[in-house]
């Protein structure tokens, strides 16, 4: 949601710009804009609606731009509409300040008035033209970068990321942010910001992650940071061990289909985070078996995908540990003022900086409660600010829809889990190894699941033209079923459901018309029937009838449209199985309808406001 990038070094700023906001295109944008200041010391701006590609031939690559240093922004609208007028930079009336800006400024109606007051005309809608112009505003008033920002901040509510050029500091860029992600790097005599690595990797993998209310400099020579009362503060600089190439398309059409492949990978990377001497080992994470032991009660929180992963963390941890789970999404716990005692809360989260989520550990935390992170953004705020954190082992995750970070928190769940339930004497030695040696061959079948995916694409095909699919299921089913919905929806924009599949009578079944494509997922021994009755009661009603199951669920298939099989698991990790064909489904339905995999309209990959 929104990308932020600033570059000031030995190149041409523009088309390092560029090449950065590309690397962003994943999180989310309608608009783009580039400010540069030129050997002359004037402020050059261009903007351009839509793709960055607009912006990219406007500037031919960058080319047109001349100039070292410079912002670059990729827009999701919040306020106003997505155009060329409310596209970033901004700046002030004698284009001596430009601005970029990630986040939402929720008092800026105020501040407007207040600058309106004082003189200031306001050419947009945005909330970013208001707080370009209060940091113009601080700095005539001052006469010091620093200081203007700091002013800023105070006066400020909401989240941003901020990065400043100023036509009196031709050699720098300020930037500040406040729950909006932001980092810094720096390589040689270069130095560079970002929303996100991906933006950078091709230049450094030193960088600093730059707190909250933290004011950062960059100037050719390296980077300052201040505190709000303009103080120099020292920070540590982090090694980031993603490599350029995990993010880039490595000959895959897409992204998501990348990511689905490297799906075995992240899983058993994820385990070998955890799995030491033949068993699980959490110090890592923090957690020593103690802690384990003293756990009464777990609320897990999340937002989309990450939430339908705690779905089936709630199912396996309590069916294997015997200790209460409740899932929340995050933007419900934050505000629903939910009764908490000592639970332990944890927190999932791919990106680790969700404007809700993140909120969540807060609320948990200002309760006094221990907060769990399982988070695939190293440094990144929920991973900060939670007292334990598991890193989930993804790698970097480009398309917007999920599919191998989701695949990896489900690893951290069942490890979790496991680990829970032996220290709560809930599973015997016996047990435990059984389940560890299921989890380790989670990776060879899901390999095999790829082998299978043009039963799959074929299938897509034939049902490409459906316009309502329903997904039942129940147990972990249920909990895949709300997955493979969701990417149905993010992706292929055809409308979709998912329903626990004994709550179809309740309603839902009224919906059910000729053509109607429902997908039952089969793989819990004990409900697999009472499903399948539930599915052919749909056919009855005119659907066409699909089913994920298991190897060694007996079906009478010629009752059934279209039968995909996976094999045999442990059923607590089975939804790591079923969850493959969805998201080829997903994958090739979008694909067949024209759309843009990876960016699908109106999404964020990262949804840094509420
Ligand atoms: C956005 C993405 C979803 C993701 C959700 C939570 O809506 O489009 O795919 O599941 O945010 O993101 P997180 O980074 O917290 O896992």
């Amino acid at each position: 949601m929104c990308g932020i990038v600033g570059y000031l070094g030995k190149k041409q700023a523009a088309p390092v710009l560029l090449d950065g906001l590309r690397k962003l295109e994943y999180r989310g944008y309608d608009s783009a804009g580039l400010a540069i200041m030129t050997p002359e010391g004037e402020i050059d701006i261009a903007k351009a609606k839509g793709r960055l590609k607009v912006l990219e031939e406007l500037t031919r690559g960058g080319k047109s731009l001349s100039g070292v240093c410079g912002i670059g922004h990729t827009r999701w609208a919040t306020h106003g509409e997505p155009s060329e007028n409310n596209a970033h930079p901004h700046c002030n009336d004698e284009k001596t300040i430009a601005a970029v800006h990630n986040g939402i400024i929720e008092n800026y109606a105020e501040l407007k008035e207040k600058l309106t007051r004082k003189g200031y005309n306001f050419y947009s809608q945005t909330d970013t033209e208001v707080a370009t112009k209060l940091v113009d505003y601080y700095y005539k008033k001052y006469g010091d970068p620093i200081r203007a920002i700091s002013e800023f901040a105070l006066r400020v509510r909401g989240s941003y990321a901020l990065a400043v050029i100023n036509k009196d500091y031709p050699d720098s860029i300020f930037a500040i942010r406040k729950d909006s992600p932001m980092i810094v790097g720096v390589a040689g005599g270069d130095a560079f910001l970002a929303s996100d690595v991906p933006a950078i990797l091709k230049y450094t993998k030193s960088v600093y992650y730059v707190d909250n209310m933290q004011i950062a400099r960059l100037e050719k020579g390296g980077v300052t940071f201040y505190n709000l009362d303009g103080e120099e503060v020292s920070k540590e600089i982090v090694e980031i061990s993603w490599d350029a190439e995990a993010a880039e398309k490595g000959g895959y059409e897409h992204f998501m289909l990348k990511e689905i492949h490297e799906q075995p990978k992240v899983v058993k990377d994820t385990l070998n985070y955890i799995y030491r001497n033949g068993g699980l080992d959490f110090s890592e994470v923090g957690l020593s078996d103690g802690d384990f032991k003293k756990i009464n009660g777990i609320v897990v929180v999340g937002c989309g995908s990450a939430y339908h992963a705690g779905v089936v963390m709630q199912y396996v941890t309590e069916d294997l540990a015997r200790v209460p789970v409740r899932v929340e999404l995050a933007s419900e716990f934050r505000y629903r003022n939910p009764v908490l005692t000592d639970e332990l809360v944890i927190a999932i989260s791919q990106s680790g900086e969700t404007a809700d989520t993140l909120a969540a550990v807060r609320a948990a935390r200002e309760k006094g409660l221990k907060t769990l992170a399982i988070v695939n953004v190293v440094g990144s705020s929920i991973a900060r600010e939670a007292d334990y954190v598991f890193y989930t082992k993804a790698g970097p995750e480009i398309s917007v829809a999920t599919t191998k970070a989701y695949s990896a928190q489900l690893i951290a769940c069942y490890a979790f889990a496991i680990k829970l339930a032996k220290l709560h004497g809930q599973i015997d030695g016996d047990y435990y190894a059984k389940l560890l040696k299921e989890l380790l061959s989670l990776p060879e079948k899901i390999e095999y699941l790829l082998s299978r995916k043009e039963l799959i694409q074929k299938f897509a095909a034939k049902t490409m033209d459906r316009n309502d699919v329903f997904f039942i299921g129940r147990g972990t089913d249920y909990a895949v079923c709300i997955e493979g919905s969701l990417k149905l929806k993010e992706i292929s924009y055809v409308h979709s459901e998912a329903y626990a599949a004994g709550e179809l009578k309740h309603g839902t079944i009224s919906l059910i018309e000729d053509g109607t494509l429902v997908l039952g997922i089969l793989t819990q021994k004990n409900l697999v029937e009472k499903t399948l009755s539930n599915l052919i009661e749909t056919a009855s009603r005119g659907a066409l009838i699909a089913a994920i199951a298991a190897e060694s669920v007996k079906l009478s298939e010629n009752s059934l449209d279209f039968v995909f099989r996976i094999p045999d698991s442990d059923e607590h990790f089975i939804a790591s199985l079923a969850v493959i064909p969805l998201q080829f489904f997903a994958y090739y339905l979008s694909v067949l309808r024209g759309n843009d995999v990876d960016k699908p309209r109106n999404l964020a990959k990262s949804v840094t406001v509420e």
